[in-house]
């Protein structure tokens, strides 16, 4: 439709039906039989009548080519001017096939890839009727406590931004119909700097730092030309982020120039409230559409109020009519007045094709996205030794994680299928050996996410599984551990004080490595662990975080040697809980901590200042040498570039792919500025022997911060460049900014 036909459209529609556009409520208010009439059964708590229910212009979570047609067909034949309905999925990381978690998909370095695999999600998603999924999170991971981490691709602002970007033209797709959906970048903004780590806490922090290190990544998604951006739940500097005019109008739609859609999170208006700068939902829905929300995901505020407030004239019929135009060119953009059941049109044996193509790129991605941590020469392990499987996570099909609601399980390949599958039933004995946890009741649950185990074995049933597993190990030649997190333990609510590995599970390891075997342990989580209290008993560690459906498969091909692994930690991971918040670009203090122990330092007096496994750290079955970086030249002109010449030479009998990174430190600025700042890297591929050379440029533009006087800008002065493997092993050289 063109422009002119909408701004027609947007005309003939009365209030209510405007208003209408801009509420988003849940699939119960359309999965009854219509006939039935009870259309507002599940939303009557909602106090929304049932003409506004009918009204509604989007739906969340309803899923299903079929129950997608059938509710359109329906939603049409009622509505008086054709308008679409709009179906908005959570599909973070995967569809039916999912792909590891964000937190794995940043440590594969690899954008390219993860952009493809969003290509592929978006594809198997419009096929089955989402039109609009809320994706990519791009929130700055700073706490490990916090359970989202999960859902976010890095710490880093540089290396997220890479990831939100990615993700945002995957899902897009170019606009393919039926093959791409609209993006949802969220949750905007800073919701991962809860304080304590602690779900949905406040969030206080100076508009620098919000800025400097917060916004890059949802800058990004909206530079890259995401078409929705949902609202946090938390506060900005003391106002909802659903509420914050500053946030929304100035930063978003003013200076960064967003012209889409803003929904909020889920029932977000109506913790207006409970943050306490509503009364009530009058005031609720007046402070959210002032700051332009468009859509109300699931309350009776915009339904209820917005007439009153146009009739008090505290707001205009202008701002309806501009969120309803909003609204309106997004279901335009997605061509639904054309084709209002988009790409549920494409037929089953389409989809059975991509399906396989989907699973090779999941397990080519989860290969990617495992890192290895530590290997005394245990792994790969070779020829077909007797290997004991042992763990909760052995033959788990719950390796998808906590936000992968419409994962098919039957597809999901668990560690024990994909080792039996190459070395041989034979030669693998698979023991549960131990609970996930001795304690299931503070999980709570998480609405429709399928989870295998929610209750713990009794004490004989565990007795004889510890006992049972325990004879295995002894029997066998190599103990593979299979142990992590319980799906609820990370994800959306996921909070935890405690993020080691639950207590029955390092009971067990410490009795299989009193038997003196080589031990494996391969970890599934949603977070950066602390694993100083577990790695001494292990010989190798490999974190796989959540795989996702070719889980089983990625992780075999990297135990076996069939994939070298390559993984990058693009998260810290610390000693101890107490040191998070903890990232790798931190300020140098005043006192900086100095490796011979004087007291007065910025440390603690009972765990080290870094990380346990650093940002970038990862091991290979390779290993490379790395030259100092060599630069062009010692003095820069503003308008000017230099190079940083890096060689590295692959030093071992196997190939292998390396993440070369370069990063910068900023000696002197007028405001403090990280002692590391990641700034580019290169993924190169080397045979055994060769040497390659990688050549980064560095510009003005990448040295520019928010300066004192918070304008974004350089200052001359002396800059360090490092280049290495890895955030601490790093060969440094320097040049200077020159004045112009
Ligand atoms: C949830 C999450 C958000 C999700 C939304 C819709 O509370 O915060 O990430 O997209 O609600 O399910």
């Amino acid at each position: 439709m063109t422009e002119e036909k909408l701004t027609e459209l947007l005309k003939s529609m009365t209030r209510k039906e405007k208003i209408g556009q801009m509420i988003q409520l849940d699939g119960g208010c359309f999965k009854q039989n219509p006939s039935e009439e009870n259309v507002t059964g599940p939303l009557e708590r909602l106090g929304l009548s049932k003409e506004t229910v009918q009204l509604c212009g989007s739906v969340l979570n309803v899923m299903g080519a079929e129950q997608v047609v059938k509710i359109q067909k329906e939603y049409m034949q009622k509505s008086r001017l054709k308008i679409p309905l709009l179906f908005m999925a959570d599909i973070i990381y995967g569809y039916k096939t999912v792909f590891p978690i964000p937190l794995g998909m940043g440590a594969t370095w690899n954008p390219e890839l993860v952009c493809d695999a969003y290509r592929m999600i978006a594809a198997e998603s419009a096929a089955d009727g989402d039109m609009v999924t809320f994706s990519p999170p791009a929130d700055l991971i700073r706490d490990a406590r916090w359970g989202r981490c999960l859902e976010m691709a890095s710490e880093d602002p540089f290396l997220l931004s890479k990831f939100s970007a990615a993700m945002v033209k995957g899902l897009q797709n170019d606009g393919k119909p039926g093959k791409s959906v609209a993006s949802c970048v969220k949750h905007f903004a800073g919701y991962s700097a809860v304080q304590a780590g602690r779900e949905y806490n406040t969030v206080d922090m100076s508009e620098r730092n919000l800025r400097q290190n917060f916004f890059p990544a949802y800058k990004a998604a909206v530079d890259a030309g995401c078409e929705l951006v949902m609202t946090s739940f938390n506060t900005i500097d003391g106002v909802p982020a659903t509420g914050n005019q500053w946030l929304l109008k100035k930063v978003l739609r003013e200076e960064w120039g967003f012209q889409g859609v803003v929904i909020t999170d889920y029932a977000a208006i109506n913790e207006l409230m409970t943050h306490g700068v509503a009364e009530n939902e009058y005031e609720a829905a007046h402070l959210a559409i002032n700051a332009t929300v468009d859509i109300d995901m699931r309350t009776a505020c915009y339904g209820n109020q917005l007439e009153s407030l146009i009739q008090n004239g505290e707001i205009s019929d202008e701002q309806i009519d501009q969120a309803c135009m909003r609204i309106l060119q997004l279901k335009n953009k997605l061509g639904l007045f054309e084709n209002p059941y988009y790409g549920c049109m494409i037929k089953k044996e389409t989809l059975t094709q991509s399906a396989f193509q989907e699973a090779a790129l999941a397990r080519i991605v989860a290969n990617r996205s495992c890192v290895l941590l530590k290997n005394n020469n245990v792994l790969p392990i070779k020829n077909h030794p007797k290997i004991a499987l042992i763990g909760p996570y052995a033959d788990s099909k719950d390796i998808t994680g906590l936000w992968a609601v419409f994962a098919d399980r039957e597809k999901t390949v668990t560690l024990r299928q994909a080792m039996e599958e190459h070395f041989g039933k034979e030669n693998i004995s698979c023991d549960k050996g131990c609970d996930f946890l001795y304690d299931y009741e503070s999980l709570g649950d998480f609405g429709n996410i399928k989870v295998s185990e929610l209750s713990a074995m009794t004490e004989v049933e565990r007795k004889q599984q510890e006992q049972k597993a325990l004879e295995n190990a002894q029997r066998a030649d190599i103990i593979v551990m299979a142990l992590g997190e319980h799906i609820l333990q990370s994800g959306e609510a996921g909070s935890r004080t405690d993020i080691t590995l639950p207590r029955p599970q390092k009971e067990l390891l410490k009795k299989i490595h009193a038997l003196g075997k080589k031990t494996v342990v391969v970890l599934f989580n949603g977070r950066p662990l602390a694993l100083k209290d577990i790695e001494p008993y292990c010989d190798a560690i490999l974190e796989a975080w959540f795989p996702g459906t070719e889980g089983g498969h990625s992780i075999c091909d990297i135990l076996s040697g069939d994939y070298n692994p390559s993984g990058r930690l693009a998260v810290s991971f610390p000693y101890d809980v107490g040191q998070e918040p903890l990232f790798y670009s931190q300020f140098s203090t005043g006192r900086p901590a100095s490796k011979n122990v004087d007291r007065f330092t910025s440390r603690y007096i009972d765990c080290p200042n870094e990380a346990m496994y650093p940002f970038g750290f990862g091991l290979s079955y390779h290993s490379c040498a790395y030259s100092a970086p060599v630069i062009s030249q010692k003095n820069m002109m503003p308008d000017e570039e230099l190079t940083v010449q890096v060689d590295i030479q692959n030093i071992s009998d196997c190939e292998g792919t390396e993440t070369v990174q370069m990063y910068l430190r900023d000696k002197v600025g007028s405001v403090v500025r990280p002692i590391l700042e990641l700034k580019d890297f290169r993924q190169i591929s080397l045979k055994p022997g060769e040497k390659q050379t990688v050549i980064f440029k560095i510009s003005e533009e990448m040295l520019r911060f928010y300066r004192q006087d918070m304008t974004w800008g350089s200052e001359a002065g002396t800059f360090e460049v490092l280049t290495g493997p890895n955030s601490h092993e790093l060969q440094k050289s320097e040049f200077q900014l020159c004045k112009k």
